[in-house]
């Protein structure tokens, strides 16, 4: 069964389908172009894409950051939250996979002025956009084992009031276990950083994946 909300419980993820239908023929479309063109199935579930596009509308954001762009999936969903003058900075480390995005967002009806996408190891060029901070929204959802990179990279980055997203963080179920596996481990540093930062209030939207959601208080 596909991951998704309610995915213990399949008569509540059918009502929820049914009623908000989170994914649209032009999502639908970016799901399926990615597994043409031999890209892993691994955008948000479409409930996290919703969900993503219904915080960005209620902070109000203009500025976003993503890491891991893939097929640009989640990327389209931030860009339909924003509100203003909007830009979506998304990076990612595939060339291919940057190529189908460039062609998704344009599809989406997204213009390069609204998203810019790099290419490359994401801790490398995410200094190529601090002259356009402070961001509104940082999206985490590539590379577990720099997750924590991120987050310090986005409290430098991030305006009061402004929130971090990271996805994955219910480990696929594992991060309340005793694990010597390092994707986990990273994800329960990851969790444990974020939770005792005082200038950060965070809490988990418990999404089958397990959505961490940081608001920066000061
Ligand atoms: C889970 S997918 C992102 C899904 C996307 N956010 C969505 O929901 O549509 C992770 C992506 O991050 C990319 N990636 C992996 N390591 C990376 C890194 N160090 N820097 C940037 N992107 C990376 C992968 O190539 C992959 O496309």
């Amino acid at each position: 069964m596909e991951k998704e909300l309610g995915q213990n419980s399949p008569d509540i993820a059918k009502y929820f389908d049914k009623l908000l239908q989170p994914e649209d023929e032009i999502l639908r479309s970016i799901r399926e172009r990615a597994i043409e063109n031999g890209l892993p199935d691994i955008q948000v579930a479409r409930y996290d894409a919703r969900h993503l596009e219904v915080i960005a509308r209620a902070m109000g954001v203009s500025k976003a950051v993503e890491i891991g762009t893939l097929s640009g999936y989640s990327g389209v969903t931030i860009l339909r939250g924003l509100i203003g003058d909007k830009k979506l900075y998304t990076f990612e480390l595939s060339e291919k996979h940057a190529e189908l995005a460039r062609e998704c967002f344009t599809l989406a009806g997204y213009k390069n002025n609204e998203v810019e996408i790099f290419v490359g190891p994401a801790l490398e060029n995410l200094d190529k956009i601090t002259t356009k901070g402070p961001f509104d929204l940082i999206f985490i959802d590539a590379d577990k084992a720099n997750y924590v990179n991120y987050f310090k990279w986005a409290k430098k980055n991030l305006k009061v009031g402004g929130a971090v997203l990271a996805d994955n963080t219910f480990a696929w179920g594992n991060i309340s276990k005793d694990t010597s596996d390092e994707t986990v481990m990273a994800l329960q540093a990851y969790n444990m950083f974020v939770a005792s930062d005082s200038d950060f209030r965070t809490t988990i939207i418990p999404t089958s994946e397990g959505l961490t959601f940081s608001v920066r208080v000061k």
